[in-house]
């Protein structure tokens, strides 16, 4: 059951064959390897290299192979070697000596290139929709926390408050970068490869605009030899979904921060957690930490896919099969994630009370303080100083800022006076910040607003 039986005089081992075959994996590719068939078989047509009767013949054939796979009535068959084979057999096992006309004009170099891109980019779009989802989810928290005060963090270490709303939109423009990045690919890879044969182009007069046109393409490549052996476009989406992951996985890794007994900022859902089969009290944040573990996963396929690429002469080799199983996977993989990341999220209650308690202690608000001091002429670096031997008296009485008394500020600077608590306040430090892109409500609002365009 092979395309190429002619100048074998034996059979191919059981284990070589095996070893060689895709179809296991690539069969996930089988609408895109009929439409792209219909579209080349309307293109030889037009161009006459078949007649009217062959191509009508030809296309209900396929069309009838997709139905039954669509329904379950075909299985596939892994005496096949790749889905390419197997869907060129049934045609000519279905319409007889009409079927083996399909493949005039072509390879299965620039039909499997053909397929790989027309499944790339259908699966590009659907990552998409996930991602806008995922925003949506983000700029609804937003909204609704706008006010929300708790401690950002440097070096994991409290630095300054802001707000629950400003914490999200880091991650909304995280997963809109990653957006455009997908775009960006989806353009670039966005050329039809189909004509180009094995490497050489073919001597047929085909007209690739054409079959490019019917498939959505942008146009048509420009190098038959490149055209066969570029797999730059799954490098780059790996790359773009490794990203994706990356933003995920520094979020799951706030969750479980924020999940854990110490920080109880947030509950995660418990149709999200998952308990212990020994300790009775446990419930765990595993979706976020498998979320964070399947990163590495993807990165995998990423250099996996660099190296088998990296000592490829042109054109094609069949090293270039080992993409199918790295990009298919990373694509369930990340899809998945984004799907039950969403779906956490969506779920998460948010303990207001004990960010705002987290976000008083730490020192936050030192900044603000020295501010202060700035505001009333003390340069900074002095203020920087004295509010450091502030924090220092605190730490010994164990007590925050707001908790001193005035005479005790006024011992260590005259400059203070009564209105010290309201400028160190929680709410003054995020309100002051009001420039664009800072955690102040005004600044918030006119981001949301954008936000809210964009998405629309
Ligand atoms: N299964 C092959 C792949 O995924 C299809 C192309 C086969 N071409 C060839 N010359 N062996 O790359």
């Amino acid at each position: 059951m092979k395309l190429w039986g002619g100048r074998f005089t034996k059979e191919t081992n059981k284990l070589v064959h095996n070893f060689n075959a895709s179809i296991s994996f690539d069969s996930r590719m089988y609408k895109e390897d009929i439409n792209g068939s219909i579209a080349h078989v309307a293109m030889l047509a037009k161009q006459g290299i078949l007649n009217d009767e062959e191509r009508i013949s030809i296309t209900e054939g396929l069309n009838s192979i997709l139905n039954d796979i669509e329904t379950g009535r075909l299985e596939f068959d892994d005496e096949y070697e790749d889905i390419h084979s197997f869907v060129e057999a049934q045609l000519i096992s279905r319409i007889g000596d009409a079927g083996k006309k399909l493949h005039t004009g072509r390879s299965r170099n620039d039909q499997v290139a053909l397929d790989m891109k027309l499944y790339t980019r259908n699966e590009i779009i659907e990552m998409d929709k996930l991602i806008v989802n995922l925003l949506n989810s983000l700029l609804k928290i937003m909204k609704e926390n706008i006010d929300t005060i708790m401690p950002g963090f440097t070096h994991l270490q409290k630095a300054q408050p802001v707000t629950l709303a400003h914490h999200m939109g880091a991650y909304f423009e995280m997963f809109k970068r990653d957006r455009e990045r997908l775009k960006d690919i989806y353009d670039r890879m966005n050329y039809c490869p189909l004509g180009s044969g094995a490497l050489a182009g073919t001597t047929y007069p085909l007209d690739r605009a054409y079959t490019a046109e019917l498939l959505g393409f942008e146009g048509v490549t420009l190098n038959s030899m490149d055209s066969v052996s570029d797999r730059d476009y799954l490098i780059e989406f790996l790359s773009a979904m490794s990203v994706i992951m990356m933003h995920l996985s520094r979020f799951c890794e706030e969750i479980t921060i924020w999940n854990s007994n110490e920080y109880r900022f947030i509950d995660i859902d418990d149709s999200y957690s998952t308990g212990s089969s020994i300790m009775p009290q446990k419930k765990n944040p595993d979706i976020a930490e498998l979320i964070r573990g399947k990163t590495g996963r993807v990165y995998g396929a990423l250099m996996s896919l660099l190296t088998t690429m990296k000592g490829l002469s042109l054109a094609y080799n069949k090293d270039m099969q080992e993409d199918k199983e790295l990009v298919f996977d990373a694509i369930d993989t990340t899809k998945g994630c984004i799907l039950l990341f969403n779906g956490m999220l969506d779920t998460l209650v948010f303990n207001k009370e004990s960010m705002r308690a987290s976000a008083e202690g730490g020192f936050t608000n030192a900044t603000d303080a020295a501010d202060y001091l700035v505001n009333h002429g003390v340069p900074f670096r002095d203020a920087h100083g004295i509010i450091g031997q502030l924090v220092l008296y605190c730490i010994d009485k164990n007590i925050s800022l707001s908790e001193m008394t005035l005479d005790e500020y006024k011992t260590i600077s005259p400059v203070f006076e009564e209105d010290i608590f309201d400028a160190i306040s929680m709410e003054t430090c995020v309100e002051k910040r009001n420039t664009i892109g800072a955690p102040g409500q005004k600044a918030m609002r006119e981001v949301i607003d954008i936000y809210e365009k964009y998405l629309k």
